[in-house]
């Protein structure tokens, strides 16, 4: 990282919120001013990037090119894939044949948020588009997975940098890294200890809400869903179970499907 010449990173957006990079942009700890100018050359992201139209086209074919195999992809969204993949188009391309293109290209590729990860919300049942995680519209290709809906931004931070200076990091059986995936966000959970006492909030606006009880009999998915909030925090300030709200399993693949319902009154 203290090379000269920073890594090139060209992130692509498919079917997705942009909560994603949103989350990325109020990084802390480093800043994303720090991440951008300093350790990566973010050299392709629509929302970011100044130009539109043919201009913001032509960087992309330009970096692909002049980068092959030396660029880290980086994609936020899910891909649609019925019908050819008619249903998600950049510059009158689908995002399948971008992805089918770009992603031979790149030296490494990490899924941000788990619509790129797994389908996120738009791969819910009916799933009218056919839309699929990046890896399966791949056929199961390698990438690297920092799943949440949001993830927090040191875990992607964290993964980048890792990989740029360390190499690969181990990855679970979804494709996450164990270094931030590796623990269930029940096991660091701060209302834990009532869990152990069986002590449960019966309703959000219950008195034992607000003493910090335990949130399972609401609905909460802590115990199946690995993830490092409780520990990281977003913005260091708080995450959902500390602001009083089950966790919905947002980091799980398929989570909208597989978690719900959310809530349990
Ligand atoms: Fe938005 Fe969530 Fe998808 Fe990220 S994972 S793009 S926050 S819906
Ligand atoms: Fe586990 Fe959820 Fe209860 Fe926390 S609130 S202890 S994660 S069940
Ligand atoms: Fe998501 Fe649960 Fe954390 S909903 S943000 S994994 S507490």
């Amino acid at each position: 990282l203290t090379a000269k010449e920073r890594p090139t990173v060209v992130w692509l957006h498919f079917a997705e919120c942009t909560g994603c990079s949103e989350s990325v942009l109020r990084s802390t700890e480093p800043d994303i001013a720090t991440v951008i100018f300093d350790v990566l050359s973010l050299d392709y992201h629509e929302t970011l990037m100044q130009c539109a139209g043919e201009a913001i086209e032509e960087v992309l074919h330009k970096t692909v090119k002049e980068k092959e195999g030396q660029f880290v992809l980086v994609l936020e969204g899910a891909v649609p894939t019925k019908d050819g993949g008619i249903y998600g188009k950049v510059g009158g391309k689908t995002m399948l044949s971008i992805l089918e293109d770009v992603y031979p290209k790149a030296k490494a590729t990490i899924c941000i948020g788990s619509c790129s990860a797994y389908g996120g919300v738009q791969k819910a049942a009916p799933n009218p588009t056919g839309a699929k995680g990046c890896s399966e519209a791949l056929g199961g290709a390698p990438m690297i997975n920092v799943p949440g809906c949001p993830p927090n931004p040191m875990s992607f931070i964290g993964t980048v940098v890792y990989y740029l200076t360390k190499g690969m990091p181990e990855l679970d059986e979804y494709g996450r890294p164990t270094l931030f995936y590796g623990e269930t966000v029940h096991e660091n959970c701060p209302r834990l200890k009532y869990f152990e006492e069986g002590l449960f909030a019966p309703s959000f606006d219950s008195e034992e809400a607000k003493k910090g009880y335990c949130l399972y009999e609401l609905g909460c998915k802590g115990p199946d869903t690995y993830n490092n909030c409780p520990k990281v925090l977003f913005n260091q300030v708080s995450f959902p179970i500390q602001a009083g709200h089950p966790c919905i399993g947002c980091s799980e693949p398929d989570f909208w499907d597989e978690m719900s319902p959310f809530y349990e009154e």
